[in-house]
């Protein structure tokens, strides 16, 4: 039965597999790990995917969104790309919440077919809001995104930051639990020395420890 739900493609076949298929929709999937380990370069990949099959994106992107990375990732087909993603720049965690439920007029008229929501938790380690206020924000906010991708049957895909937790020696994602919780899917994406990996932290249907092995490329990402 798992044919059953439609999934959408990454366009990275490797990152597919992991996912049992692609992306499934009404759910969330988090991509977590360090800085320029490749989170948004995956989205971006997901992005073009729905893109070219002519549907359209919610982009939510707390850092700035970088028009250049996209266009190398969409290629001759940018500019018409572009009219069907919308990009959203949130400049504070309150506005990431406002954004998030401006959002749903987009996907409600069709327009769009996907949220990004890169990265969930930018914005409240900037602010230094106190760290519950923060988080319950913040749990507020996925769970208007799950409704969204619930009512109208699409997926939500955030990235998320790490910090070094010193109790397990690793480093985890923010965000505590309720992130975790709430995200069906989780891969984790590490930075080695001239490669990257994915592997999956978390999922109902594939085994967690799964790993693609990658390159980030000019054009998005290739097999190592
Ligand atoms: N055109 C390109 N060709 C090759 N590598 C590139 C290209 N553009 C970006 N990169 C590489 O991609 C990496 C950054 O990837 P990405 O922006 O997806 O990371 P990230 O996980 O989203 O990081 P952050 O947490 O800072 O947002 C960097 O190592 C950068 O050198
Ligand atoms: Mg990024």
């Amino acid at each position: 039965m798992e044919d059953a739900v439609k999934k959408i493609s990454t366009c990275a076949a490797g990152l597919d597999e992991l996912l049992g298929g692609g992306l499934e929709p009404r759910m969330i999937t988090q991509f977590f790990g360090e800085a320029g380990s490749g989170k948004s370069t995956l989205c971006l990949m997901a992005v073009v995917s729905v893109l070219r099959n002519g549907g359209g994106v919610v982009y939510i992107d707390s850092e700035g969104f970088s028009i250049e990375r996209f266009s190398q990732i969409a290629g001759d087909s940018t500019l018409e790309y572009a009219k069907r993603l919308y990009v959203f720049e949130p400049g504070t965690f309150a506005e990431q919440g406002l954004m998030i439920t401006e959002s749903e007029k987009l996907i409600k008229s069709g327009n769009a077919h996907m949220i990004v929501l890169d990265s969930a938790t930018a914005l409240y380690r900037v602010e230094q809001m106190d760290t519950k206020d923060a988080l319950s924000m913040l749990s507020r906010q996925m769970m208007v995104l799950l409704g969204i991708a619930k009512r109208y049957d699409i997926p939500i895909l955030i990235t998320n930051q790490v910090f070094m937790d010193i109790e397990h020696h690793r480093l985890s994602g923010l965000g505590g639990t309720a992130l975790s919780h709430i995200s069906k899917a989780i891969i984790r994406v590490e930075k080695h020395e001239g490669f990257r990996r994915a592997v999956v932290f978390k999922h109902r249907s594939q085994a967690e420890g799964n790993m693609w092995e990658f390159v980030i490329t000019g054009d998005g990402v290739r097999d190592r």
